[in-house]
């Protein structure tokens, strides 16, 4: 991206900023790297559409979809999008279309995997499909990570993930995976939630670049039930990569939101649909 622009704009998140736009508990990125644009992300799909074309971004000219993960609040819309954007290339993991559960207290548990609709929009052949194991290139410099090694102690998938109805089956997530665009002034990183970990995503982005400086981190940090070590340690890797531009939204949660603005308050920025990043 030397030189060049990249806009990201925020089109689905729990929180809004802005008249006319709807929110939802979901993640969706809107992307332009020159004039090329692709969607990470696609929230639930309750609110896709209509912000969208209030933002006045127009999904039939979308190149691709990248999708962080599985769960529901971020493929929701895919089907919204495959048929608006004929032409669109998917980028996934496969372990996105495994059956995803969310442990309750007694049963039945919640289903919080892709919405049927969805599977078929992208099993039914009408868009190319690329399996994101391993890290792949979408446009010119920009990435997605495919599987994120896990290697901090302090960090887990955030939450009582299970991949069978009865929750037996520790659901590892193999699936998460984070975008990053190599810019001039360092990495832009945008986060689905992170469930492979924060600083498990940046280290991993640091070494496969050969870079040292991340620029800005973006997106869902998944710390709702994080201890305040791991907050702290999270903040720590974003002081050692030297993060400019920190942008926690959607599954940050409210804790280690605040911890971020009192610990960097001149770096923090607001993560909420209709916010708008502009990078050179
Ligand atoms: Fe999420
Ligand atoms: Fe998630």
């Amino acid at each position: 991206m030397t030189g060049n622009k990249l806009e990201v704009v925020v089109v689905a998140e729990n929180t809004v900023r802005g008249a006319g736009l709807l929110g939802e508990h979901g993640l969706a990125f809107w992307i332009n790297a020159n004039g090329r644009s692709l969607l990470f992300d696609t929230g639930q799909g309750k609110v896709l559409a209509e912000n969208t074309r209030h933002l006045g971004i127009h999904l039939g000219k979308l190149e691709a979809v990248a999708i962080s993960h599985g769960h529901y609040d971020h493929t929701g819309g895919l089907h919204t999008v495959l048929e608006r954007s004929r032409q669109a290339e998917v980028y996934v993991h496969p372990a996105a279309f495994h059956a995803k559960y969310s442990r309750q207290q007694a049963p039945p548990h919640r289903k919080i995997g892709m919405p049927r609709s969805d599977k078929v929009a992208v099993q039914s052949g009408g868009h190319d499909v690329i399996w994101t194991v391993q890290p792949c290139e979408i446009f010119p410099r920009l990435w997605v990570t495919g599987e994120i090694p896990r290697i901090t102690k302090f960090e887990d998938a955030g939450g009582p993930f299970y991949l069978d109805r009865v929750c037996t089956q520790p659901d590892p997530l193999a699936d998460d995976q984070a975008l990053f665009v190599e810019s001039a002034n360092g990495i832009i990183v945008l986060l689905g939630c992170a469930h492979a970990g924060v600083v498990n995503t940046l280290e991993y982005i640091s070494r496969v670049t050969g870079r040292k400086r991340i620029h800005a981190v973006l997106g869902g940090m998944h710390l709702l039930r994080a201890s305040r070590k791991r907050i702290e340690a999270t903040g720590d890797a974003l002081e050692r990569f030297q993060v400019r531009v920190i942008a926690p939204g959607h599954c940050t949660g409210p804790a280690a939101v605040a911890y971020f603005w009192n610990r960097f308050p001149s770096r923090v920025k607001e993560c909420a649909t209709g916010s708008r990043f502009v990078f050179q």
